[in-house]
């Protein structure tokens, strides 16, 4: 049997939710991740220190016993935030990083940020103390095509604030172009990107041939197949600017297939399993604890995890199951339409 021994991974970005649903998530990122950056994008979202420290509460309540896991949070940037709470939230070691949507981009961002120039003094604050800025990467203007409008962001906006700001840290966050991957390639310091799961295995054909596949729509879209080949050339480089963030991002089902279907897969529970055999299939298995454990502590500061994961891979297929059971309903997995040999042990 070929194994694999890696540090034990993170999970740079991740949708915990809230109640029933968190309560039926957590534990398949407890399982395999030791640390995760929690999105904020509740209803409402987590726009204070005290916010995240309510949040933060409530996800350590409902990590299963036994289970060793430290959820980084962060907070919702909004054109009301404050420089000093968010300092403060720093400072008493709560928050890992400011999260910016764009107004609109994406599920529960409408409170997001339409005016950058009024969220200038925060960010100037953050570039100050060393604080990263998370950015949802896509323009959300109607005019611009929703499978260019990561690009055009960078364009527009990632570039105008990294001019401005050059002592600011930025992740661009799910990075799903070829153009997102220059990008990052050009840049000479204080920029990274993650890449998901789903992302190094789709495109934008699995969303739309043969039928709408509403468990396949995330945002930012899937694209063409020479954007996912640039994101898997990214991902198993070992160049250290790039690192795993799921973006898993659980939705019940009745809100994924309906009319006006939710962006957002749900891949916490087989991620490293997918993920072993992308690497593998790209000849680039000692690469994987690059992507998944290493670049990722290194970027935000902080030591890789000291446990190790262990990978195995099996003659029979490792079977999850299709829909995992919450309080609050059913959430469809993310099926990446292979079998997958690669357990965690
Ligand atoms: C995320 C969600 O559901 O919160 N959806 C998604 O498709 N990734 C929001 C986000 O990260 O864009
Ligand atoms: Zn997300």
């Amino acid at each position: 049997m070929k194994t694999l021994s890696i540090r034990r991974p993170d999970d740079w970005h991740l949708h915990l939710r809230d109640g029933g649903v968190l309560a039926g998530v957590i534990g398949d990122t407890s399982r395999h991740f030791g640390r995760a950056i929690i999105m904020p994008n509740l209803v409402p979202p987590v726009v204070t220190t005290e916010d995240a420290k309510a949040y933060r509460e409530r996800i350590m309540a409902a990590v299963p016993a036994g289970d060793r896991f430290e959820p980084l949070m962060t907070l919702y940037l909004t054109e009301h935030t404050q420089a000093d709470d968010v300092e403060e939230g720093k400072k008493s070691g709560l928050i890992t990083a400011v999260k910016l949507y764009p107004a609109g981009a994406t599920t529960n961002s409408h409170g997001g940020v339409r005016d950058l120039d009024k969220v200038m003094p925060v960010l100037e604050r953050m570039a100050k103390i060393g604080l990263t800025l998370c950015v949802h990467g896509e323009v959300t203007t109607p005019e611009v095509d929703i499978f260019d409008r990561e690009a055009v962001f960078i364009e527009e906006k990632l570039e105008v604030i990294r001019r401005r700001l050059p002592d600011l840290k930025v992740t661009m966050e799910h990075v799903t172009t070829k153009e997102g991957v220059d990008y990052i390639l050009g840049a000479d310091r204080n920029l990274a990107g993650s890449i998901t799961t789903h992302h190094l295995i789709i495109n934008r054909n699995d969303i739309l041939v043969g039928g709408i596949r509403p468990h396949y729509y995330c945002l930012p879209v899937a694209k063409r197949e020479h954007h996912r080949q640039a994101l898997r050339k990214a991902a198993t480089s070992g160049d250290a600017r790039f690192f795993l963030g799921t973006d898993s991002a659980p939705h019940v089902d009745p809100l994924k297939e309906c009319a006006c279907g939710c962006a957002g897969i749900y891949t916490s529970i087989n991620t490293m399993s997918c993920l072993a055999h992308v690497f593998e299939e790209e000849n680039a298995l000692e690469r994987l604890e690059a992507f998944t454990s290493l670049n990722g502590p290194a970027w935000y500061g902080l030591p890789a995890n000291d446990e190790m994961m262990t990978l195995e891979k099996r003659e029979e297929a490792v079977v999850y199951p299709s829909k995992i059971d919450t309080e609050a309903g059913l959430i469809t997995v993310f099926d990446p339409k292979f079998p997958l040999h690669w357990a965690v042990r």
